[in-house]
């Protein structure tokens, strides 16, 4: 099945990357909205145009169906986009349960964009979890610039972060929530900053799963090959030099897997 990853921008990629290693014989497609990234910090009315511009491409494409593989989308349009649009559409949450469950009645940093942590559906899950006094929301938009520039662990990176991070206390926290596909490249410098009692969560094995369930897929191997294809906002990735540096972030991911 010819099965869609969409995003912002390059985010998505780690949902995908996570896809890729126990889905052998799907054709993905990446859809990376490079010329509106980032969407965290306009406003949900743009960011609703452009999701629903790249379904419409997408579903041009004959997918299967679609993973919006970015929170800010998924928070503003995928309640839209379910209604427009009949094929199984899988969003991303914040993995705040998964924090709550591992570690009940302990603190959870929800760290998103800011679109993300002022929605209406952030706020339904904390309620239905019960976690308006477990869960803190922080936005961390630098990330997002950093991770399209591939800065990934530079001086700037830690000193942005230090700050960002410093006036929590930890002693009260289990884990942070990487509520933004785009924070998925610097948990080796959260790792570093972060006390070692509090741990990583992110929602790509979550989302991976609800689209195997969603879309009927099977994780063994059949006689299709896994392909892959890259869109920046419609246009097909085929310059060599980009492919190298898309190269990059799936290398980069391939390390960052293991944290947590
Ligand atoms: N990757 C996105 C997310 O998961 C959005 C980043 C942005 O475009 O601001 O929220």
């Amino acid at each position: 099945m010819k099965i869609a990853f969409f995003d912002s921008g390059i985010g998505g990629l780690s949902v995908l990357h996570h896809a890729m290693k126990i889905l052998p014989s799907e054709e993905f497609i990446f859809f990376a909205d490079e010329d509106n990234v980032p969407y965290g910090t306009k406003s949900r009315e743009e960011v609703l145009s452009f999701v629903d511009a790249a379904f419409k491409f997408l579903i041009a494409q004959g997918v299967g169906a679609i993973v919006v593989a970015c929170n800010t989308a998924t928070s503003v349009a995928v309640k839209v986009m379910r209604e427009k649009y009949p094929l199984p559409i899988i969003g991303m949450e914040p993995a705040l349960k998964v924090g709550l469950d591992a570690f009940p009645n302990r603190k959870v940093l929800v760290a998103a964009t800011a679109i993300t942590i002022t929605g209406e559906k952030i706020r339904r899950l904390i309620k239905n979890l019960r976690a308006e006094n477990l869960a803190e929301l922080k936005a961390l938009p630098n990330l997002v610039e950093f991770a399209e520039r591939q800065e990934f662990n530079s001086a700037a990176v830690e000193k942005y972060l230090r700050e960002e991070l410093a006036n929590y206390d930890w002693e009260n926290f289990s884990s942070m929530v990487l509520g933004c596909t785009h924070f998925n490249y610097f948990k080796d410098t959260l790792r570093k900053i972060l006390p070692p009692h509090v741990k990583i969560f992110d929602g790509n094995a979550g989302t991976v799963n609800e689209l195997i369930r969603r879309a009927n897929l099977k994780s063994s191997p059949t006689a299709n090959r896994q392909s892959l294809t890259i869109y920046y906002s419609g246009r097909e990735v085929i310059d060599a030099a980009e492919l190298a540096r898309l190269e990059k972030f799936l290398r980069r991911l391939d390390k960052m897997e293991a944290i947590e």
